[in-house]
């Protein structure tokens, strides 16, 4: 929504394509807050250090200072557009501590801070006359002579396909957490953008480095937000130990949530976690600090756990919550296609390298949004309006016709849940050749499985089924692509650890891994990072 404010601030006709509505989409679930230096104290340097040192020397530091530097401008631009933050008792916008931060920048609305921004993304589309289809998904981004035509996409209200025929496309399609079975994000956030891309000729980069977060509510995925850490909340294993001392000794529960990650699954695994957890521990917070800052994730402990943090520790363990990697694209959005761009977590620009920073993921979509809807309009403004190929619409309609006269064949739930338990399994936290040797070869074979997939539902208006064949397509895309990458990347660095090669090893892997599409297969190739300001360090926290 942020770069179709800035597309259509600059005058075109932009049309918003959305598979839920707007205000429903997952950043509505981003609890703890947008990172910027807005102090005198802090500067952008230490911003940017932070994020470099973060992403483990894997960020693109060209892209990581225009983030940092942009970023306390653009949070005035936003309070201007009326987003609401918290208070400091000077009347400023309050700033919490995060994880991997030397300094308290993460701006928030209590816990709910996408919530608040969301909204406000929303009413200035509005205002500035974007169009909007929701409940329509994308099926397919044409792409010919390797120039962007437009897309085709089934309303899911009637069934009807639908080309829409544009200048520039931008895809802000979010991530792919769905791929996992224990993961923060929505059932929507199921890839579709990186899988169009892919399939379109486009390159997807680091896809290997998926972002386990440590505070996941036991059982059900629900993000208890850093924030809760950020204010003082301790992690507990079973023996009532701060465990974060071993592990981070200096900044404890504020190391980056690689690290934190790492930290808890080593407890649970050697028999130190409570039912397959960690606790957090809030109590010493207070009921009235907890009410203020930390209300929704109380009412969510209470109400999905049973457990109120006011009176007892909370018990989660980490979750699938964030993709490093995405869609290849430059500093503006663009991508090796002509005309199309792409912006937020399905993009990697690359700011967080092999770990992001919590704070960092709200702001790369106000920037990068930004930056991308502007270059698109630009784009779209010097060029003339593409032939849109005939056979698209044609060959799209007997795809999905296809899926839907198959009598015979197996159902999407099964491969679905067998694919969230086996990279859950052997492509999670901890990665080695054996498991993910044999991770590639079943997610092919389940790719083989998927071309049998049959409907039981073969109803033309709001057919979920479907939906969620389509998606399950998309999903196993992206999967071998993270795992190729996770398989190829013989060193461990952020959040890809390999416990066969337990050591970062700069000399042959301070690099990015681009996969793309050759004759229907996946293959890698590798570019260089682009260091600016800060050598590789050994990353001590
Ligand atoms: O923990 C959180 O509130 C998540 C924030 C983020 O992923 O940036």
């Amino acid at each position: 929504m942020r770069a179709a404010i800035e597309a259509a601030k600059a005058g075109l006709n932009v049309a918003v394509v959305t598979k839920v509505y707007p205000v429903r989409s997952h950043s509505v679930a981003a609890q703890g807050g947008i990172n910027a230096a807005l102090k005198e104290t802090d500067s952008w340097e230490a911003h940017m250090f932070d994020t470099v040192k973060g992403s483990d020397y894997l960020g693109d530091q060209d892209a990581i200072e225009i983030m940092c530097r942009e970023a306390p401008q653009d949070i005035l631009e936003l309070e201007k557009m009326g987003a609401v933050f918290s208070r400091d008792k000077a009347g400023r916008i309050a700033q919490r501590p995060f994880g991997g931060a030397g300094y308290p920048r993460t701006c928030y609305l209590a816990d709910r801070t996408g919530h608040g921004m969301l909204h406000v993304m929303y009413e200035q589309m509005l205002k500035y006359g974007a169009y909007l289809y929701d409940e329509w998904h994308v099926v397919k981004l044409v792409v010919e002579d390797n120039v962007a035509r437009g897309i085709i996409a089934v309303e899911f209200d009637t069934g009807k396909l639908h080309r829409l025929h544009s200048k520039a496309t931008i895809i802000a399609t979010g991530g792919y957490g769905r791929v996992y079975g224990t993961t923060t994000n929505a059932l929507t956030s199921t890839g579709d953008g990186m899988a169009l891309a892919l399939d379109a000729g486009a390159e997807l980069m680091d896809m290997e480095f998926v972002q386990f977060h440590p505070t996941v509510l036991k059982r059900t995925g629900i993000l208890m937000t850093e924030g809760a850490r950020g204010e003082g909340g301790y992690l507990l294993n079973s023996k009532g130990e701060r465990f974060m001392s071993k592990y981070a000794p200096k900044v404890l529960e504020l190391a980056s949530r690689d690290v934190v990650s790492r930290a808890e699954q080593t407890e649970i695994e050697e028999g130190r976690g409570v039912d397959g957890c960690v606790l957090l521990d809030l109590r010493h917070l207070g009921e009235e600090k907890i009410n203020e800052r930390l209300s929704q994730i109380r009412e969510l402990a209470v109400n999905f756990a049973g457990v109120d943090p006011v009176k007892e520790p909370v018990p989660v363990k980490p979750g699938a919550h964030y993709s490093m990697g995405g869609i290849a694209a430059g500093v503006d959005g663009a991508t090796r296609i002509a005309g199309l761009f792409a912006a937020g977590e399905s993009a990697c620009v690359s700011v967080h390298g092999a770990n992001r920073l919590g704070g960092n993921s709200l702001l790369e979509t106000i920037v990068f949004g930004r930056r991308a809807g502007k270059k698109a309009a630009e784009f779209a403004k010097g060029s003339p309006l593409p032939d849109f190929p005939d056979s698209a619409l044609r060959d799209a309609a007997h795809e999905v016709a296809d899926i839907m006269k198959r009598d015979d064949g197996e159902a999407q739930h099964i491969i679905r849940n067998e694919l969230n338990a086996l990279m859950e399994e052997n492509c999670g936290i901890f990665r080695n050749r054996e498991r993910l040797t044999k991770c590639l070869d079943k997610v092919r074979e389940l790719k083989q499985r998927y071309g049998r997939v049959a409907l039981s539902d073969k109803g033309e208006f709001f057919n979920n089924e479907l939906l969620y064949v389509l998606e399950l397509g998309k999903m196993l895309t992206v999967s071998e692509a993270i795992v190729l990458g996770a398989l190829n990347r013989q060193e461990s660095r952020g959040s890809h650890f390999r416990t066969d090669f337990p050591a970062r090893n700069d000399n042959d892997w301070l690099k990015h891994t681009l996969v793309y599409k050759d004759a229907g297969a996946l293959k890698i190739r590798y570019r260089d990072v682009n260091i600016t300001k800060f050598k590789p360090e050994e990353r001590k926290y």
